[in-house]
């Protein structure tokens, strides 16, 4: 099964009727709500608190954390305090940050975010590093995240086919970038739900296809018919 992650990227009073809105709709399907920074800022951790009270659905609070080990831990241990399903965290931080978020985590899934899609080749020259191919990159922080632990990965469309053939071990392959229309002239690289399940995504994350519609469970509805999930 893959699964549909929202990401509620819009006032906390908009989030909450979306999320409304689906949860009369899809009251038996397992979608998953993903709270970012914008949220987080305004409402702090009652978002998480409000959202779990409220709904069956798993919250993923994507903080996308990257500092010293100890600060992320005691970060991950109150993400974890707040009942939050999924979190982020950059395996450009380190292995020693790696294993402090993952010991430091109780029910949370710790999933690493290796290199964020708007870099590209130019940013392997910027780090200095002897690899000089995305993939391979990635597969290099995404081996070193498995064995210290995490439960996941955040990918793009491109990489999680690869990576999946080339990693041996379960883990769940998070994929955002997905577009349900392609729009003429969208240059950017973006895949369907259909897509994506077919790579080997486990979630995807769909956000403003969603929250800026006028009819969010019908493009949730969209989504799960064109991955065969209903
Ligand atoms: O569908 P849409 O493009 O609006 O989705 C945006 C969401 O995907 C944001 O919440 C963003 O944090 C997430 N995202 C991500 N990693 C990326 C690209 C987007 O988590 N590499």
């Amino acid at each position: 099964m893959t699964r549909i992650c929202v990401a509620l990227d819009v006032p906390w009073e908009r989030a909450l009727k979306i999320v409304r809105d689906l949860y009369d709709f899809f009251e038996n399907y397992p979608l998953i709500m993903k709270i970012g920074h914008k949220i987080y800022l305004e409402k702090g951790g009652d978002a998480v608190r409000e959202l779990k009270e409220e709904f069956p659905y798993e919250v993923f609070l994507d903080l996308k954390l990257h500092d010293i080990p100890s600060v992320v831990g005691l970060a991950v241990e109150e993400i974890s305090n707040l009942g939050a399903d999924y979190t982020t965290i950059h395996l450009l931080g380190g292995e020693a940050m790696v294993e402090e978020a993952v010991n430091r985590k109780e029910n949370t899934k710790i999933l690493g975010v290796s290199l964020l899609t708007s870099h590209d080749e130019s940013y392997l020259g910027f780090l200095k590093t002897t690899i000089g191919d995305i993939k391979e990159f990635v597969l290099h922080l995404v081996k070193i995240g498995l064995d210290k632990g995490i439960d996941g990965i955040v990918c793009s469309g491109e990489e999680v086919e690869f990576l999946k053939k080339n990693l041996d071990r379960d883990f769940i392959a998070v994929v955002p970038g997905i577009r349900i229309k392609k729009q003429k002239g969208d240059q950017r690289r973006v895949l369907t739900p259909a897509e994506a399940k077919k790579r080997g995504a486990d979630i995807i994350v769909i956000g403003r296809e969603i929250t800026e519609s006028k009819n969010p469970v019908y493009v949730v509805e969209r989504a799960l018919k064109m991955m065969g999930e209903i």
